[in-house]
């Protein structure tokens, strides 16, 4: 049985979910880039309405009734039948328990069954080892590595 579930983000879990929310330096190629999370309810009400488009389905991680994460598919190509996943968890506390990779297994489920994707995509930087093995598990294929990030495939069974 599932700990958590995806549910479509609303804007109060966008909100709640922000408000504990950490930058997980895993995902900087460029440690310059790196700053820690300041919550500001106007930026995250701007985040979550530039979300909302035709090719985007942005899902809170939820657990016990509360968002611990947020995961995206992305770039849906109803034509070409793929799609991009994309999983950041809310913060070290919520990391390590398995959930992300619970979350990405309802992820898929969802792309093949509900949207019939034929194919979800996913990329991470390089240095991200823990993104890695998670998608791996969870049955992407790796295909390359260019300019810094290793891509990775799911095909549908
Ligand atoms: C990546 C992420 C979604 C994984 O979710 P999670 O709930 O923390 O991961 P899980 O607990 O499900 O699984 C972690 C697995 O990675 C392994 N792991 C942990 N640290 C690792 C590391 N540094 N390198 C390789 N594997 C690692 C664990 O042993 C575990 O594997 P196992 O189940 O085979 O023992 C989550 O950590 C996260 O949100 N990270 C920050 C954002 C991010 O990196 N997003 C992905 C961007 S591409």
């Amino acid at each position: 049985m599932n700990d958590i579930s995806l549910c479509i983000m609303t804007r109060a879990l966008c909100q709640e979910l922000y408000r504990s929310w950490e930058n997980d330096p895993a995902i900087y190629a460029d440690m310059d880039l790196f700053a820690p999370y300041q919550y500001d309810e106007t930026a995250v009400n701007r985040y979550f309405d530039a979300k909302q488009t035709p090719t985007r389905i942005l899902f809170a991680i939820v657990k016990d009734g509360r968002p611990i994460g947020e995961l995206h598919l992305k770039q849906i190509d109803r034509e070409r039948k793929e799609c991009t996943l994309s999983i950041h968890l809310q913060n070290d506390a919520a990391k390590g328990h398995g959930y992300g990779t619970q979350a990405e297994k309802l992820a898929l489920k969802y792309a093949f069954e509900e949207l019939g994707m034929a194919a979800v995509n996913a990329d991470t930087v390089l240095k991200n080892t823990r993104s890695q093995h998670v998608l791996e598990k969870v049955g992407f294929q790796y295909l390359e590595e260019k300019d810094g990030f290793r891509y990775y495939r799911c095909v549908r069974n």
